[in-house]
């Protein structure tokens, strides 16, 4: 099982930007803990971080075909981006999108996330930890919609068989 992790703008900034919000820990540091973590449950990890909207559309568009889904924090974008929203709506794969800080409990402009509308589930407030329960709950989608493909094709297989007898 392949999972794309997506970071938005100003998240290459963690461990210096807003301490008091978002904790010590870099996103390089949040990487390898998580691949970690990801390791031991079999699953392979990409990274991707960008500062620019376009980049990460791209790049969700990429993960078509290429990972099982998607775990994305779109940062500042979450409350502005009707294109990362409908990239997530187009490749139709199961998404966690996660917040570091609890968007409910900020200004009234982060409270409101326009990309979590295209997402699975949604993890906000738990500081980097976030990120691990993002991967414990997308991995477990994941393996729902393989079982639940592999049932029904086993069940079409069957069907068609029974059709030429
Ligand atoms: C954030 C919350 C957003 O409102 C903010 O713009 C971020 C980080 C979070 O992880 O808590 O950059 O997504």
């Amino acid at each position: 099982m392949k999972i794309a992790v997506i970071q938005g703008p100003n998240l290459n900034m963690l461990g210096i930007r807003e301490q008091h919000i978002y904790g010590p820990m870099t996103l390089e540091q949040l990487h390898t803990q998580l691949q970690a973590s990801a390791k031991e449950n079999n699953v392979e990890l990409e990274f991707f971080q960008s500062n620019l909207e376009g980049e990460l559309v791209d790049k969700i568009q990429e993960c078509l075909g290429t990972v099982n889904g998607i775990l994305i924090n779109p940062a500042a974008y979450s409350h502005t981006s009707i294109a990362i929203k409908d990239a997530l709506g187009a490749v139709n794969l199961p998404v966690v999108e996660v917040h570091i800080s609890n968007i409910y409990k900020r200004e009234e402009f982060r409270q409101k996330s326009i990309t979590a509308s295209a997402s699975t589930g949604v993890i906000t407030g738990f500081g980097p930890f976030g990120y691990h329960l993002g991967l414990l709950s997308l991995s477990q989608i994941i393996s729902e919609v393989q079982a639940n493909q592999e049932a029904n094709k086993k069940a079409n297989e069957k069907l068609e068989k029974e059709q030429k007898s």
